[in-house]
C-alpha cells in the first residue's frame, strides 16, 4: 500500500513537472503552437510579461530619484517630473504600462479559462498564475501610495480599513485576523512613515522577487507542457514557435511599445483625473471628494459602495478560492461553456469599469 502511494505521488509529480522535456530541443527547437480561431489568445501571456519588463526597466530608473520618506517623497516625485530630463516620460511610461498590463492580464486569464489551459497536467502553471495575479494587484496597490498625495494617503487609509473592517464577519477567533494584518502593513497607528516604508519595501524588493520566483515557475510550466490546445475540436494546424511564433511575439511587442510610449509622451496619465493629483497630503486637509481607487479596482470598488460589505467580502475571498480551485472545479466542462463563462466575467469587468459611476448615481443619486 504504502510503495503504491509513493508510486502515485511519483506519477502525479511526473506529469505536472515532466523535467525529461528540460532541454533546448524539446522546450523551444521542437515546440509547436496550435493554429485555430482562439489562436490570438497564445498572445497575452507575452504582452503581460513585455509590460513587466517595461515596469522593472522603468521602476529602477525612478529609484535612481525617489525618496520614501513622507517628507521628501512628494518633491523627490515633483522633481522626477519637472526636473530630471526625460523623468515625466519615464513616470508616464510606468503608470501607462502598469494599466497595460493589468488590462492584458484579465485578458490571459479569460482566454486561458476559455480555452482549457489550466486542464491536467498545467495545474501548477493556473495556480501559479493566479498567485501572479494577486501579486499584480499588490504593485498597484503599494504604488499608488508612493508619490504620498492627498488622493493617495486617503485612498490607501480607505483600502486599509476595509481590511479591518472585515474582521466583523469572521467567526470569534478569527475576528482579530484582519486587524492584525492591516497593522502588519501599516506599520503604526496611522497612516505615515512605517507604512510608507513598508510599501516600498514590497513594491521595490519583496513583490519582484515573488514575481520572478512565480513568473519563473510560470513560464517554465509553459516551456515544459509545451501550448495547450486550446479548442474543443483542433485543426491540426501548427506553427513552429522557434522562430516564427516568437518573431510574431516579438513584432506585438514592438507594436504595443510604439503605441504606450506615444500615449506616455502625448497624454499625461495624470490628466485623466478629474482632481489634481499633485497636492502634497496634509495631516490636517480635508479628505477629497471622489477619491477612488485605480480604474483596475472599480470591479471590487462599486459593488462595495453599493452593496452590504459582507456580500462584498463574501464573494471576493468565495472567488478567489474559487479561481484556485479552477482546474478541479472546471475539470469535465466543456470549451464552449468555459467561453459563455468567460464572456460573461469579461461583460460584468467592462460594464463595471466603464460605468461604474453611472450604476452608483442611479442607485445612490450620487456619483460613486
Ligand atoms: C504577471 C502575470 C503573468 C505573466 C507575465 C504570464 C505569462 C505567461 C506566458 C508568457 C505564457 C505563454 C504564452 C501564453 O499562453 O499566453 C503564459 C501561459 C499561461 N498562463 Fe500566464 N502569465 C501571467 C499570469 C497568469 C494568470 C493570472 C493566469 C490565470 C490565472 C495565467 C495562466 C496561464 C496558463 C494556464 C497558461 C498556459 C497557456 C497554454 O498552455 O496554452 N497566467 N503565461
Amino acid at each position: 500500500m504504502g510503495s503504491e502511494r509513493m508510486n502515485a505521488v511519483g506519477a502525479f509529480l511526473r506529469d505536472r513537472l515532466p523535467l525529461s522535456h528540460f532541454s533546448y530541443e524539446e522546450m523551444v527547437g521542437k515546440k509547436l503552437v496550435p493554429v485555430h480561431r482562439m489562436s490570438w489568445g497564445y498572445y497575452f501571456g507575452g504582452l503581460v510579461l513585455f509590460f513587466f519588463l517595461v515596469q522593472l526597466g522603468t521602476g529602477v530608473m525612478l529609484l535612481f530619484y525617489y525618496q520614501p520618506t513622507v517628507s521628501d517623497a512628494h518633491a523627490s516625485v515633483e522633481y522626477i517630473t519637472k526636473h530630471v530630463g526625460g523623468g515625466a516620460l519615464i513616470r508616464n511610461l510606468h503608470a501607462w504600462a502598469s494599466s497595460c498590463m493589468i488590462f492584458c492580464l484579465f485578458v490571459h486569464l479569460l482566454t486561458t479559462f476559455a480555452m482549457k489551459a489550466f486542464e491536467k497536467p498545467r495545474e501548477v502553471t493556473w495556480v501559479s498564475g493566479v498567485i501572479l495575479l494577486m501579486v499584480t494587484f499588490g504593485f498597484g496597490f503599494t504604488g499608488y501610495l508612493l508619490p504620498w498625495h492627498q488622493i493617495a494617503v486617503n485612498a490607501t487609509k480607505v483600502g486599509l480599513q476595509s481590511i479591518e473592517e472585515a474582521g466583523q464577519y469572521m467567526p470569534g477567533a478569527l475576528a482579530d485576523f484582519p486587524r492584525y494584518v492591516k497593522e502588519l502593513i501599516q506599520g503604526e497607528a496611522a497612516v505615515g512613515q512605517a507604512t510608507l516604508s513598508r510599501f516600498y519595501a514590497l513594491h521595490v524588493v519583496i513583490l519582484p522577487l515573488l514575481t520572478f520566483a512565480t513568473l519563473g515557475l510560470h513560464v517554465l510550466m509553459v516551456q515544459l507542457h509545451g501550448m495547450s490546445q486550446g479548442v474543443d475540436h483542433p485543426t491540426g494546424k501548427t506553427e513552429r514557435f522557434f522562430p516564427f511564433f516568437l518573431l510574431k511575439d516579438f513584432s506585438l511587442w514592438g507594436l504595443v511599445f510604439l503605441a504606450v510610449i506615444t500615449l506616455a509622451l502625448c497624454l499625461p496619465f495624470e490628466s485623466l483625473f478629474a482632481y489634481p493629483l499633485f497636492e502634497p497630503f496634509d495631516p490636517l486637509g480635508s479628505t477629497p471628494e471622489g477619491i477612488k481607487p485605480e480604474w483596475y479596482f472599480f470591479f471590487l470598488y462599486y459593488p462595495l459602495e453599493l452593496l452590504p460589505f459582507w456580500v462584498v467580502m463574501l464573494a471576493m475571498n468565495g472567488g478567489i478560492v474559487l479561481l484556485l480551485a479552477v482546474p478541479w472545479v472546471f475539470r469535465r466542462t466543456s470549451r464552449r461553456t468555459l467561453s459563455m463563462i468567460a464572456a460573461a466575467a469579461a461583460l460584468y469587468l467592462v460594464v463595471m469599469t466603464l460605468f461604474g459611476d453611472a450604476i452608483h448615481t442611479f442607485f445612490k443619486g450620487v456619483p460613486g
